[in-house]
């Protein structure tokens, strides 16, 4: 038996938009009055919500008394949210004028995050998830991609891949998990970055298949972290053995994403140093950009060049970075609000980039917009004008969430 959700004042399927480049706004399809015809996990059909109720009198009516605007459930492509301990000493560092490199080099940064996530138990780590994934699903995200890296050993990947794997297994938001034992050499690592990855590759990535924790990999190539020609080898092997491909690339240095395009990888995220030769390899190739407002806000460094690579054609995403050096906000939509505001981005470019375009980044291609077939991911603000939900910055939060039909809270 269906269930017909409505009526909502406004209800943006976004379901028409393109697949790469600029987005105008007059591209909105918003349908006044809508509902959405739901059969256990998804999308019957989208429309008037009058006609589906007449054209299906069988339907159990979900009722909308209040003022709601609909779209799809929001993605988040790029987090890191199972860690430890709290990095408020480098926020406060970098503002009186030591760089985020300097730190790291310094044997704070991502090792001290290490440390802290290392002493956590697995249901620690779990426990700490789920709470960040109620932060989430409370902002209308549905879907959230949690990458490992904090542990930086087999032992302890496996730990916080573990604890991922259990958080999405208990939460009602999906968990997409990404494999990032590649962030950087831990310095407790007897031998060198090569062998470091030699490790992973023969022994950390048999059991993350034999136990299902994850079909993507990730590598952060950078000055503190791997180069480019160790990266290549990395991702190859990972690619012969099935795993889809992400990178942490241009965040600091040139060189990351051109590796990604090279070995076909889904996404390259970050790109803040990218210019016009990293922007036109991108527009050129299947790799989606992913840009992280997030990073840009918590390290006061400059916004990755959004308007320059949709202008170029790129299928762009964005996502949150949420982690606790880089970005310790975790809230994209304040994120995507601003980031609109400096890189003069449209209504349908960040809500296209933050639905249906951040979901292809993780390759999933069942979601992110509202449309018969799809999975039925609803999130709904209390307004009557979709245009408020960027404009109040994040002020205006989710007042409704749907998980594959299901009305949002811990599942
Ligand atoms: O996406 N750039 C590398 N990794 C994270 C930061 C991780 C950390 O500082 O703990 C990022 O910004
Ligand atoms: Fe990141």
């Amino acid at each position: 038996m269906p269930t017909l959700i409505g009526p909502f004042r406004q209800l943006l399927p976004l379901d028409n938009l393109p697949e790469r480049g600029a987005i105008r706004d007059d591209q909105l399809v918003i349908i006044q009055e809508g509902g959405v015809l739901v059969e256990g996990e998804k999308i019957v059909a989208t429309g008037s919500f009058t006609q589906l109720k007449a054209d299906h009198p069988d339907a159990t009516i979900d009722e909308i008394t209040e003022d709601l605007v609909a779209m799809p459930g929001l993605v988040d492509a790029h987090t890191h949210i199972c860690y430890g301990g709290s990095r408020a000493m480098d926020f406060a560092a970098r503002n009186a004028g030591i760089s985020y490199l300097e730190i790291a080099k310094a044997g704070g940064g991502i090792w001290s995050t290490v440390q802290h996530t290392r002493a956590a138990s697995k249901e620690q780590l779990t426990a700490l998830t789920l709470e960040r994934l109620d932060y989430l699903l409370q902002q209308g995200i549905t879907t959230v991609e949690v990458k490992s890296g904090y542990g930086l050993s087999v032992s302890e990947e496996l730990k916080q891949l573990r604890a991922i794997q259990a958080a999405g297994q208990t939460h009602q938001a999906d968990v997409v998990s990404t494999c990032l034992a590649a962030h950087m050499l831990p310095r407790d690592f007897d031998g060198t970055a090569d062998e470091y990855l030699q490790t992973i590759l023969s022994d950390l990535v048999p059991v993350i298949k034999a136990e299902g924790l994850a079909e993507r990999f990730d590598i952060f190539i950078e000055q503190s972290a791997f180069t480019t020609s160790q990266a290549l080898g990395y991702l190859r092997a990972l690619k012969a053995e099935g795993f889809t491909l992400t990178v942490h690339g241009d965040q600091f240095t040139a060189g990351g994403s051109e590796v990604a395009v090279a070995v076909g990888a889904l996404s390259v995220d970050h790109l803040e140093v990218s210019d016009t030769a990293e922007i036109e390899r991108l527009a050129q190739s299947s790799t989606i950009p992913v840009v992280l407002p997030g990073a840009t806000i918590g390290l006061g460094c400059p916004w990755a060049p959004a308007r320059r690579l949709l202008d170029a054609g790129c299928t762009m995403a964005i996502a949150s970075d949420w982690n606790p050096g880089s970005a310790p906000q975790g809230n994209l939509l304040v994120q995507a609000a601003i980031l609109a505001a400096f890189e003069k981005l449209s209504t349908a470019e960040i809500l296209a980039g933050i639905t249906q375009r951040a979901a292809r980044a993780l390759g999933l291609n069942d979601r992110g917009v509202l449309a018969p077939n799809f999975l039925a991911d609803i999130v709904a603000f209390p307004t009557n004008d979709y245009r408020e939900v960027l404009y109040q910055q994040g002020r205006l939060t989710a007042k409704r969430v749907w998980k594959k039909g299901s009305r949002g809270g811990r599942g």
